[in-house]
């Protein structure tokens, strides 16, 4: 029987992007089993499949070098701990087989030696003749030494190394690296889960577990009922899986509805210069009282000097909800925006506080596997770019592709990161465009997409001032793109 893998688990050992076999099995090139894929079938389409350029043969081979930084291990491998758990089940998973196989092995001997004596008992008699043949060349090839299928290999290291947790009753999925707790895991891979503190005390993260094995990272003061404990209740920042595969009972959040408004104090971690009117703010949250948001939503920000009224402006968050504590923001001089120019006048410093009201507004990822196609002018790439690094660690989209248009020379004032998006992921490419003129440059985004991507069927992200979302809406409308399938943001 021909081994069986996780999508997610063969993304990651053929170096694919999980969107991409989700493709295939839509197209019916790959056919799920029970949500599992046959090591074989994938091997018949990747049949050129490197394991090496997955990455994770050469990350195990770091993992041997005693001289890898201890911080690389902890990002990398499990605890001592939790390794330990996870290959005893496996081992006790390999007695089993072995059991297994020694009963059938006996029950084949017996089978072969009735053959014999039917042969004997009956010569001549054909069909004794069939069965003894048949017999003996099965356990020949059932004991010929067959080359190794890598793939399944690696799959079992792989489940030592990192376990996978599914969850209901979305059935989405994600996986427990290192030294994450499965609260951490589940943020990194984009899931909208439902929690709080972080850290253990309100209980806001309270899941079910139904199979597997979870132990304790952290201590928690929030005390779970023995009814709670008895029914598998566990704290998502607190543990972390013991075992390769979990299944978790969880609620998250269907949309911008589910997120309570939260308001935090936040300080001022760093301020760059980007370009000469667009300036950086990175804003740190107290560890005990993260931001909870979906990427694309926005905040309100106030600042006060001694002596001063407050003054607030409402940013797009351009960071991921992944990292709920580091908060990025792209601030631009503006006459009508008084925070802005509190912070290029040098007023607001590292250090500051800050507060933050939110978040708000609608402009998040809709579900769905369609190619995603984002299109950004000026500051409107900020909640692009949350969404973006959103797409990539949900990792379900089958290519994303990114315009930007700059009305000012100076404008891709973040074009490192498309770059750097762009060298590291196959599914990722973009398209830098300037033009004063933000409703020409609309336009010639639009026949830039139309070049290649009208044709498919993607869903269409759109960010900007209102001339720019509205000329790009109008073209994509006159291409005969759903509206259904087009979201856009004022900025
Ligand atoms: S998020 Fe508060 S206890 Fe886990």
């Amino acid at each position: 029987m021909p081994h069986q893998l996780t999508v997610w688990r063969a993304a990651q050992l053929l170096g694919v992007a999980r969107g991409v076999l989700q493709q295939q099995v839509r197209d019916g090139a790959l056919m799920l089993n029970d949500g599992l894929l046959s090591s074989d079938a994938l091997l018949r389409l990747y049949p050129d499949a490197h394991l090496e350029e997955s990455g994770l043969l050469e990350r195990v081979t770091q993992i041997r070098d005693e001289a890898f930084g201890k911080r690389v291990r902890e990002r990398m491998l499990p605890t001592q701990e939790v390794m330990a758990q996870r290959l005893f089940a496996q081992t006790q998973e390999l007695a089993d087989v072995r059991k297994h196989l020694q009963r059938y092995h006996g029950l084949v001997i017996r089978l072969q030696k009735q053959a014999r004596e039917g042969v004997l008992d009956h010569p001549g008699d054909s069909a004794w003749q069939d069965m003894e043949q048949q017999v003996t060349q099965g356990l020949a090839q059932a004991l010929a030494t067959e080359s190794v299928n890598l793939l399944e290999v690696m799959d079992d290291m792989l489940k030592i190394m990192t376990a996978q947790v599914t969850v209901r009753p979305s059935g989405h999925q994600f996986q427990v690296e290192g030294h994450s707790n499965l609260l951490q895991s589940g943020l990194h891979s984009g899931l909208r889960l439902n929690y709080g503190c972080g850290n253990g005390s309100c209980g806001m993260c309270k899941v079910r577990v139904i199979s597997g094995e979870v132990t304790q990272t952290q201590h928690s003061d929030y005390q779970l009922s023995e009814n709670e404990k008895a029914q598998g209740y566990t704290l998502m920042c607190c543990n972390t899986a013991a075992s390769s595969e979990l299944t978790l009972e969880l609620l998250e959040a269907s949309g911008p509805q589910d997120i309570p408004e939260q308001q935090i104090v936040t300080h001022v971690r760093a301020i760059s210069t980007l370009a000469p009117n667009t300036r950086m703010l990175h804003l740190q949250t107290p560890r005990t009282h993260r931001l909870r948001f979906l990427a694309g939503q926005s905040v309100s920000l106030g600042w006060s000097a001694p002596g001063q009224a407050d003054v607030h402006s409402t940013y797009p968050v351009a960071s991921c909800p992944c990292d709920d504590r580091n908060l990025l923001f792209y601030v631009t001089r503006a006459a009508d925006d008084a925070l802005a120019q509190h912070l290029f006048s040098g007023e607001i410093g590292v250090g500051d506080s800050i507060s933050l009201v939110g978040p708000t507004g609608e402009f998040v990822l809709s579900d769905g596997h369609r190619p995603l196609v984002f299109a950004a002018c000026d500051g409107g790439f900020a909640p692009i770019r949350s969404l973006i690094e959103h797409a990539l660690s949900l990792d379900a989209a089958p290519s994303l592709s990114l315009f930007w248009l700059a009305t000012q020379s100076d404008g891709h004032f973040a074009s490192n990161h498309c770059r750097a998006w762009s060298e590291a992921l196959d599914q990722f490419e973009f398209e830098l465009v300037t033009h004063p003129d933000t409703a020409i440059g609309a336009q010639q985004i639009a026949q830039a997409m139309r070049a290649d991507l009208f044709d498919i069927d993607c869903d269409f992200y759109l960010a900007g001032p209102p001339e720019f979302v509205v000329a790009l809406r109008d073209e994509l409308r006159s291409a005969g793109v759903a509206q259904a399938q087009i979201f856009a943001e004022i900025v």
